[in-house]
């Protein structure tokens, strides 16, 4: 089982604590705090499995099990660009698959992985309510369709330029 490690990037300051704080010790109360904690940190960190144990008296093990049971669940931070490459039906048959190899193969990752400068995550995802733009692909909330792998190529490298500007501006500003 892969284990998170220490970082985190926290994205909404209050819900996960809070609903810590809200628990009752009813059944089905695990499922919403592990929610509320990838809401809060991006993915579910070590220290939120070791809080959750603490106040539900629910051993770290079995809270490892629940969260690896479940595909919505992540045990390791997103990176800064989410990539969500289609794999409904409308781009399945429109080469989705194309669009995975090829993002796989730039990035050097796999699905569900990150890279080592924590930019890119590439995940898939069934419909995203866009068939008409077939094959598609998600780049945090901006939707790209009727994607070449050239074109894939092309826009993942401009992420990257954009990336390199904004760290040689932050630089050239200190
Ligand atoms: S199947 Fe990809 S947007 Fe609908």
């Amino acid at each position: 089982m892969t284990r998170p490690d220490s970082t985190d990037t926290s994205r909404d300051a209050a819900s996960f604590p809070s609903r810590l704080w809200r628990y009752h010790g009813q059944q089905g109360e695990l499922i919403p705090l592990l929610q509320s904690a990838q809401d809060h940190f991006g993915y579910v960190p070590r220290r939120a499995i070791k809080q959750i144990s603490a106040t539900t008296n629910v051993p770290e093990s079995t809270i490892y099990g629940v969260i690896t049971f479940y595909a919505q669940f992540r045990l390791q931070p997103i990176g800064k660009y989410l990539i969500r490459v289609c794999d409904g039906t409308a781009c399945h048959v429109s080469q989705s698959q194309m669009l995975i190899d090829t993002v796989e193969d730039e990035l050097d990752i796999e699905v569900e992985g990150t890279t080592e400068d924590g930019l890119f995550t590439l995940l898939t995802v069934a419909c995203i309510g866009c068939c008409s733009l077939a094959p598609v692909i998600m780049i945090n909330d901006d939707t790209h369709g009727n994607l070449s792998a050239a074109m894939v190529r092309k826009l993942l490298k401009k992420v990257r330029r954009n990336e390199r500007k904004k760290a040689k501006a932050s630089a050239g500003g200190r």
